[in-house]
């Protein structure tokens, strides 16, 4: 079978189906990502087809998913991506490969830097979102000074700033939020020249509130001589970002979730041309040397010195070692996709489906801690008896989450559709 009329097949028929031995039929040599441009055509435009997207996403034929929010299953494309490098791993390994990776690793960091509106020289590989936002505060100079964040940030990254007050004379001054909602006034009495940063989430994991006036968050932390570090693991893929339009110094995210990246422990992080090296120092001593001396070299350059030494400059500061090959692969078909799919098509999608629910779920019992008029994928409310909420959900195979007790967590995606919806309402009604 030919490359290409496999990949057509496995569109057709879902990756479920497909064998190991067919997959394995594929020499390392003639798989190029890069080549691969035969992407469904039916996310763009007058072809923009919902039900198609449906089938991108095999999950949904088991059961009702909507829990993206804790991690948002891969379509089939980036999954077949996946798939064909388990059987490099497995099969080949070696350099052959590694152009192609490579690409990959390049080109997924541009379509990042065209999602969020940065250059792709301000995007480096991260860890995971709280590893980022930990590194960033590692190459800070945060002593005597204080950072501002709510309560609806993530709450293991708050501990990460209560360790540095134990050990690095940070204040942490914390905003009770009211109404499960902040606005820049919430920030202003506690902002001051001190502040060496403002830290929010775009996208709230507890309820779903989005951040509004993240610009206007920015202006009073740069008036004082602060940063804004936003947490964007939950908005972006999802919900329109901007950094520079929006003012964000530095940003992380993990791919797991609406970036519909596929495994755990691979992201980006965002950092601002202009404090690389220098209000965000590099922690990851990302470098190199060599030796301009025999036996090294048969041809020392009397004009070096024995020992040179490469610093990397750029986003590279921030990374050391290889990054995730998994993680890379899938990054760059899932982003791929999101493109193609168009974040505004895919939050106008959402929103129809998150509308309803902020509609009905009240009606029959569940009042909602989600603020209205908000444009994000998740939206949560109260159950009264939350484990019987969740046998009712389990027995019915809907995934949804219950978190912090009683708070029901329901976040859908581009191949849930209304039925979806209907048949959660029934369940519970
Ligand atoms: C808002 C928010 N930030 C950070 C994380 C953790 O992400 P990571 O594993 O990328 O550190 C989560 C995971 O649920 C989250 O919801």
């Amino acid at each position: 079978m030919k490359r290409i009329g496999f990949f057509k097949s496995l569109a057709g028929v879902g990756v479920s189906t497909l064998g190991l031995s067919t997959l394995s039929s594929f020499s390392s040599y003639d798989f190029d990502l890069g080549k691969i441009e035969k992407f469904p055509e039916h996310l763009k435009g007058d072809s923009l087809d919902w039900d198609k997207v449906r089938q991108d996403f095999p999950r949904q034929r088991y059961e009702i998913y909507m829990d993206n929010a804790s991690t948002h299953p891969t379509n089939i494309y980036t999954a077949w991506a996946v798939q064909r490098i388990t059987e490099w791993t497995k099969n080949d390994v070696g350099e052959p490969w590694w152009p192609w990776w490579a690409k990959s690793r390049d080109e997924g960091k541009k379509l990042f830097a065209e999602l969020i509106n940065a250059d792709p020289s301000e995007i480096a590989h991260a860890r995971s979102t709280v590893t980022a936002e930990s590194d960033m505060l590692n190459g800070m100079d945060l002593k005597g000074g204080n950072v501002v964040m709510t309560d609806l940030h993530y709450t293991e990254s708050i501990y990460g700033y209560k360790f540095r007050e134990k050990n690095n004379g940070l204040e942490v001054r914390m905003i009770k939020c009211k109404d499960w909602r902040f606005s820049v006034k919430d920030f202003e009495p506690f902002v001051n020249k001190k502040t060496k940063l403002i830290a929010i989430t775009l996208v709230s994991n507890v309820n779903g509130f989005i951040a509004r006036d993240v610009k206007a968050i920015s202006d009073l932390a740069h008036a004082n001589g602060a940063i804004l570090y936003v947490d964007f693991i939950q908005g972006v893929g999802a919900v329109p970002v901007d950094v520079k339009a929006m003012g964000i110094d530095v940003a992380a995210c993990s791919t797991f979730k609406w970036l519909m990246g596929g495994g755990k422990g691979f992201g980006f992080m965002y950092v601002h041309k202009d404090l690389q090296g220098t209000v965000i120092k590099p922690t990851l001593s990302s470098g190199g040397v060599s030796f301009n001396y025999a036996p090294w070299t048969d041809n020392p350059d009397p004009t070096k010195p024995d020992i040179i030494w490469h610093e990397v400059t750029g986003p590279g500061m921030y990374e050391v070692s290889y990054p995730n090959y998994e993680g890379v692969i899938a990054a760059h078909q899932s982003l791929r996709y999101i493109l193609d799919l168009g974040v505004d098509n895919i939050q106008k999608h959402n929103r129809a489906l998150t509308d309803r629910l902020l509609k009905e779920m009240p009606r029959i019992g569940y009042p909602t801690i989600t603020p209205p008029d908000n444009n994000s994928p998740i939206v949560v409310f109260e159950a009264k008896d939350p484990k019987e909420t969740m046998r009712k959900m389990k027995s019915a195979k809907i995934n949804v989450a219950m978190r912090f007790g009683n708070k029901m967590r329901i976040s859908p995606s581009v191949y849930n559709n209304m039925a979806d919806v209907d048949r959660l309402l029934e369940v519970l009604s």
